[in-house]
Formats: structure tokens, C-alpha cells, sequence
């Protein structure tokens, strides 16, 4: 177990970081005594020493002068406050792991010492279901040892891919931003099953079911998409004639150039984030 023993801290009690403790506990990788929270809303840390029984702390260097290994999770716009605020606490052999969009590891590791490794993430928002996709990054000090205790903690989230930090603005724009794409694709398939008679809440229920479903086989075949869609369109049946009118609409053009736009918004707003500092 890469993080037997390790004593873990996350500083920002939100909704990424509640959705690691859950998934965190669920699948044991950590008892919630290994574990401490850190929040500046007091209804957030009596929330996570309630229904998780870690430990919950309004003082972000005491938990991190305790962690082995300590994920920043508050907003952006914050980080590097509190990165400044923690960083004489640390231990000088603390893993830092970073889950904030858009902050580059160098605009972090300004703060520490020149040996800190640092790691940063993009998990989406299906942490919450323990479905995540998750693009982890190793820093330039970060070992093999670092990045296998980071795929212990997002892998019980859900599924990790690592890549290079450059790749993390394209890992937005797609994992990151995707769930947004399937939750417009449900909404406009529950759609067309009320203009095809269906009630809304049925039409809604089979439109998530089957994203649902087809994302399983997909996984579970590990056979290519391609070859699925040819394996479900008879000659001159129903799917087909569909496939042909989205092929009209430019679906796949669309798609493309959405993770195109949002790429190109996550770089911008990191060169922001650089420049601010
Ligand atoms: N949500 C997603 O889908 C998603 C996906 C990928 C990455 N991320 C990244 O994950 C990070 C957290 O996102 P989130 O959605 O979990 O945000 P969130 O729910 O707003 O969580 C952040 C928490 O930190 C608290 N906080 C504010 N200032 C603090 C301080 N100085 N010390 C300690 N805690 C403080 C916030 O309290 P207040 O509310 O009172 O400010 C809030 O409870 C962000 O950097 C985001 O970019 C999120």
C-alpha cells in the first residue's frame, strides 16, 4: 500500500476534497485517523469530524506541520496564499499535491523549498460518485515513489492517467470540462425524447442510463468506439438513419472544437495566473 503509515492533510474542506476523504475511506486506503481537514468555515470541519471522524482544524499550518502528504484544495485564486501561509510548517519531506485548476507546479514550488516535490492534478467532478477521471503530473523533483502514493489517492476516486504537466491545459479541456459536454448531450437527448413523445423524467432516465451504459461497455470490452457503433447499426435501421443526421449536424467537429476552446481557456487562464504573480 503506497500510503500505509503516511499521515495525509487537506487544506480547503470543500467539495473535491470531502469527495477524496469519502472515497479515501470507502476503499481503506487511509484510516480517518491518518487523516486532517482544514477548513475556515466551522460547519465545514464540525460536517467532516461528524460523518467521517477525521480530524478537523480551522489552522492550515497546524494540520500541514503533521502530513506526510498534503493536497491543496482550495480555489485557485487562494493557492498560493496559502501555500505561503503553510509552507514554514511543512516537513521538509512532505509530498505536495495540488488538485487547483490552473496553477502551474512552478507558481508553487516559488513558495518552498528548492527539494519540495510537487505534484498537480485534474480530477472532475464525478469524485463526487467515485467516477473521476484524473490527469496526475509529476513536478521535476517529484520520484516514482511520489507518483504512485498520488494514483493510490485519486484511483480511489476513480480512474488516473498520468501525463506530462504540459498536457494538464488539454486534460481540462477534456476530462475536466467534460462531464459539462455529457451533462448538454443528456439534457438535449432527454429533449428529443419529449419531442418523440416520451415524459420527461423516463426520456431523462433513459438519456443518463444509456451514456451510463455505453461509457461501461466501453471500459469493460476495451474495444475500440468505432467498432461498437459498427456492431449496433444494422443495414438501413434506426441507428444508422440517427448517426447520419449527426454526422450532418458536425457532432464531431463540434466536439473537437469544444475541447479546443476550453484548452485554449485553461492556458490562458494559467499564463493569467503567471503573470499575476
Ligand atoms: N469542483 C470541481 O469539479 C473541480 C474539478 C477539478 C479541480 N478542482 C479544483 O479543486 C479545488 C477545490 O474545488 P472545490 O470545488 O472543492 O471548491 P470548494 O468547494 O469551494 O472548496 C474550497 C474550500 O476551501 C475553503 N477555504 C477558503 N479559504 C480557505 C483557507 N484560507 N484555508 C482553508 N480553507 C479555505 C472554502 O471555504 P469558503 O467556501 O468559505 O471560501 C471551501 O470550503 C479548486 O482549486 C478547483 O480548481 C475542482
Amino acid at each position: 500500500m503506497p500510503l500505509a503509515g503516511s499521515r495525509l492533510a487537506l487544506i480547503g474542506g470543500g467539495n473535491m476534497a470531502e469527495a477524496l476523504v469519502r472515497g479515501l475511506l470507502r476503499a481503506a486506503v487511509l484510516p480517518p485517523d491518518s487523516i486532517v481537514v482544514t477548513d475556515t468555515r466551522p460547519e465545514r470541519l464540525e460536517h467532516f469530524q461528524k460523518h467521517y471522524r477525521v480530524a478537523a482544524v480551522a489552522h492550515n499550518p497546524t494540520a500541514a506541520a503533521t502530513a506526510d502528504v498534503l493536497i491543496l484544495a482550495v480555489k485557485p485564486q487562494i493557492l498560493e496564499k496559502v501555500v505561503q501561509e503553510i509552507a514554514p510548517a511543512l516537513k521538509p519531506t512532505a509530498l505536495i499535491i495540488s488538485i487547483a485548476a490552473g496553477v502551474p507546479i512552478a507558481s508553487i514550488a516559488t513558495h518552498l523549498e528548492p527539494s519540495a516535490r510537487v505534484c498537480r492534478t485534474m480530477p472532475n467532478i464525478c469524485a463526487l460518485v467515485a467516477h473521476a477521471a484524473t490527469a496526475i503530473a509529476a513536478g521535476p523533483t517529484a520520484t516514482p515513489e511520489d507518483m504512485k502514493q498520488v494514483r493510490a489517492i485519486f484511483e480511489a476516486v476513480g480512474i488516473v492517467v498520468e501525463v506530462e504537466e504540459s498536457l494538464m491545459d488539454a486534460a481540462t479541456g477534456l476530462s475536466g470540462s467534460g462531464p459539462a459536454y455529457v451533462f448538454l448531450i443528456v439534457e438535449a437527448l432527454a429533449d428529443a425524447g419529449v419531442r418523440v413523445g416520451l415524459p420527461r423524467y423516463q426520456a431523462q432516465q433513459l438519456a443518463a442510463a444509456t451514456v451510463l451504459g455505453s461509457a461501461h461497455l466501453l471500459i469493460d470490452t476495451g474495444l475500440h468506439p468505432g467498432v461498437l457503433k459498427d456492431q449496433v447499426t444494422s443495414p438501413g435501421g434506426t441507428a444508422i438513419a440517427g448517426l447520419h443526421t449527426l454526422e450532418a449536424g458536425g457532432l464531431r467537429t463540434t466536439l473537437i472544437n469544444a475541447v479546443v476552446s476550453a484548452t485554449e481557456r485553461s492556458r490562458q487562464l494559467g499564463e493569467q495566473h503567471t503573470k499575476r504573480q
